[in-house]
């Protein structure tokens, strides 16, 4: 439940000069429709992680792989942005300093016209070549067969260009999102479950130095104990609450 003197104050903590950092979850692409991934309608309820999201499971089967992505990314195409994609891109066009960082692989940011992003997780219409590592913005690529590098005559294997389990994330972009974190006057966490890390820890951070922290989600989660407001409820709904309206 949002109570409104919660969504005052936090209403007024945006208004403050200061840095603001949102971290963004699935929970923040559902309401467009693209399933989280956990809890009992998510990914990994139904697939296992180990079996397509995983550099082993790549090398063992990379058709399937692909098939499971090829399948995400017809899934993806297929939604536009909810209000909560909207009201983040109007608060980094409103604040004078504002970070957006997101798990999700979807490009709806982008797409709702959010500019200053960082991709923590990657994103799910890049490949990179597994032998070069060269990297494609190829959104309209036929993936019914097995993507091969273009670049001169590598000929590589195309994988998607996400960070899977195990692996490590790009070192620029999560020393930026730790750095921006450490700085943050109002650290906004929303729709994520908090379980993955690094990026369940940047809250943490924020909070070390002195942010204060607000989370939106529709169930508590393992950070709710340390956030200073909760604003319960769908991120569509909630967050128009906080900049759109007096
Ligand atoms: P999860 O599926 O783990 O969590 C989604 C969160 O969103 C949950 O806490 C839900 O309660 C919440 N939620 C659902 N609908 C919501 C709504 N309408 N409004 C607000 N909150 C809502 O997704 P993530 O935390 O993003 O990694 O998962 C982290 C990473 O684990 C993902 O980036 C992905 C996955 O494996 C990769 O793909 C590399």
């Amino acid at each position: 439940m949002v109570d409104d003197s919660t969504i005052k104050e936090v209403r007024d903590r945006f208004r403050a000069p200061g840095k603001v950092v949102v971290l963004t979850g699935a929970g923040v692409s559902a309401e467009s429709g693209v399933p989280t991934f956990r809890g009992k309608e998510g990914l990994w309820h139904n697939y296992k992680a180990e079996d397509l999201a995983t550099p082993e499971a790549f090398l063992r089967d990379p058709a399937l792989v692909w098939q499971w992505y090829a399948w995400r990314r017809d899934l993806i195409r297929a939604v536009v942005p909810n209000p909560a994609h909207y009201t983040l891109a109007a608060m980094e066009r409103l604040l004078d300093d504002f970070t957006l960082i997101t798990q999700n692989v979807d490009g709806l940011h982008a797409i709702a016209g959010s500019r200053n992003i960082l991709e923590l997780h990657g994103n799910i219409w890049r490949t990179r070549c597994t032998l070069c590592g060269r990297v494609y913005e190829d959104r309209e690529r036929d993936l019914s067969e097995l993507p091969y590098c273009e670049y001169g005559s590598c000929d590589g294997l195309l994988r998607p260009d996400i960070v899977w389990f195990g692996e490590s994330l790009n070192e620029t972009v999560i020393n930026q999102a730790y750095a921006t974190s450490q700085d943050a006057d109002t650290f906004l966490v929303v729709g994520t479950s908090s379980v993955v890390q690094p990026a369940a820890s940047l809250a943490g951070v924020a909070k070390q130095s002195g942010a204060y922290i607000i989370e939106i989600n529709i169930d508590p989660t393992p950070l709710t104990g340390i956030v200073d407001a909760i604003l319960t409820g769908p991120a569509g709904k909630v967050l128009p609450k906080l900049v759109m309206t007096k």
